[in-house]
């Protein structure tokens, strides 16, 4: 039987996909109203497929409480977010969950951490709880998770996977259980591998955006169209350049290489420097705006509005998102000026001046910010009227009221 501790984005659709596999699971949260919503039968966020896979994990029997459970292995999915002032992971949440897991966990159990951890955690920080705990029965493997949200199912079932631990044997029992539903291929590795792997992968990510962003100044400065550069340039058999955008929001990319920075501050700084680049993306944004309404001779903000507040398209995740980095900026550097915010993915009051309808957001704007391409608007800038366009995520066409990065 497996116990998924954190039923959070990760977490759920993790046990969901193992109980709809034929795998015993049982999910456990702290938080005692996800785990009541879940009882009462409704999913806790929105995904593609995320309905009719819980609906099966049901039917196969799932359970979900909030008491950790006595079984032979236990997945840990908490949160993992960075210390604001050294960068560095801060482990609260994965240290807390598994010294609870320890206590009561049967002998020989297998404690698998499938949070994002940087390289050395486990050893710094997991290790001693098993030494303290005279747990050391207790067999530690890392199995970091890939999946992008707005397509966990599909990738959740397709993508490779890697499994870190210190006996290869364990490695091989862990994998086996992934591959009740995982068809792709699962690597196994020592733990300190598979953690600076997931670590690794996203900061390739966040170098790979950075520079296309530091493209997308470059080109504005010398009058080039990025868009187009970059377009051609990944026609060459070896250059694959990501887009350039008004930011990177979410859980992963903007989180994780700052472990690598914290941990490794003299020597990482070629990651550092990406990170502002793209730290710096919802403020160009904001400039960028300014600029068209000094050129259409709009002086009123609130004539001004933005378009999304999720982190990316067609998900409900706003964590981290460009949005809300950029009324920060503006909260800071601009006045704060009252602009109109509106995400139709995004149902709950998340910031002040958020309206809930495309006719109040659009009642008297000029002017409107892109900042997410959701399905209901990319490539359909009618959907803005008349509006002048700022367009960081170059989803609204070539129009000449459309202004790019
Ligand atoms: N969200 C993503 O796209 C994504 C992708 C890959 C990896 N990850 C990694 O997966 C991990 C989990 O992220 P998430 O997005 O699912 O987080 P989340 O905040 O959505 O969910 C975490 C859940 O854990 C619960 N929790 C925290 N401490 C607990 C404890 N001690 N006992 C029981 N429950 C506890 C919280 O109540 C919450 O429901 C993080 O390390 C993250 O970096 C996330």
């Amino acid at each position: 039987m497996v116990n998924v501790i954190g039923l959070g984005y990760i977490g759920l659709p993790t046990a969901l996909m193992m109980a709809s596999h034929g795998v015993e699971v049982i999910g456990t949260d702290y938080n005692a109203d996800l785990v009541a919503t879940l009882n009462a039968g409704r999913t806790t966020f929105k995904e593609e497929g995320l309905e009719e896979l819980f609906a099966k994990a049901v039917e196969a029997g799932i359970r979900f409480t909030t008491e950790y459970q006595v079984c032979d292995t236990y997945i840990v999915s908490v949160p993992t977010p960075y210390d604001k002032v050294d960068k560095k992971i801060d482990p609260g949440y994965v240290v807390a969950a598994c010294k609870t897991v320890l206590q009561v966990a049967p002998e020989n159990a297998v404690l698998v951490v499938e949070s994002t951890i940087s390289p050395g955690t486990i050893d710094r920080f997991v290790r001693s709880l098993l030494v303290e705990a005279g747990r050391e029965d207790v067999a530690l493997v890392h199995a970091p998770e890939r999946i992008i949200p707005g397509n966990m199912v599909s990738e959740l079932l397709r993508n490779n996977r890697t499994i870190g631990a210190d006996d290869p044997k364990v490695g091989e029992r862990v994998a086996k259980l992934y591959a009740s539903f995982c068809q792709g291929e699962i690597a196994i590795t020592d733990i300190r591998t598979a953690e600076m792997t997931k670590v690794v992968e996203n900061t390739f990510r966040a170098v790979n955006i950075a520079f296309a962003n530091e493209l997308a100044k470059v080109c504005r400065v010398g009058d080039m169209d990025v868009h187009e550069v970059i377009r051609i340039a990944n026609k060459h058999p070896r250059v694959n350049i990501l887009q350039p955008g008004p930011g990177v929001g979410g859980h992963c990319i903007p989180v994780d290489p700052w472990f690598l920075v914290g941990d490794y501050p003299e020597t990482a700084s070629f990651v550092r420097l990406a990170l502002q680049t793209n730290a710096s993306m919802p403020e160009y944004v904001l400039h960028r705006a300014h600029e068209a309404m000094a050129e259409y001779g709009i002086t009123d903000p609130a004539k001004v509005g933005i378009y999304g507040l999720t982190y990316k398209e067609d998900v409900d995740d706003v964590r981290e998102s460009p949005t809300l980095q950029m009324l920060e900026a503006q909260a800071e550097h601009l006045g704060g000026a009252a602009m109109k915010v509106y995400d139709p993915w995004v149902e709950v009051d998340v910031v002040p001046n958020q309206v809930h309808s495309m006719d109040e957001f659009l009642d008297g704007l000029e002017m409107v910010i892109v900042m997410v391409g959701h399905s209901q608007v990319k490539g359909k800038p009618e959907v803005f009227g008349d509006c002048i366009l700022i367009d960081p995520r170059n989803v609204m066409g070539d129009d000449a009221n459309v202004w790019k990065l």
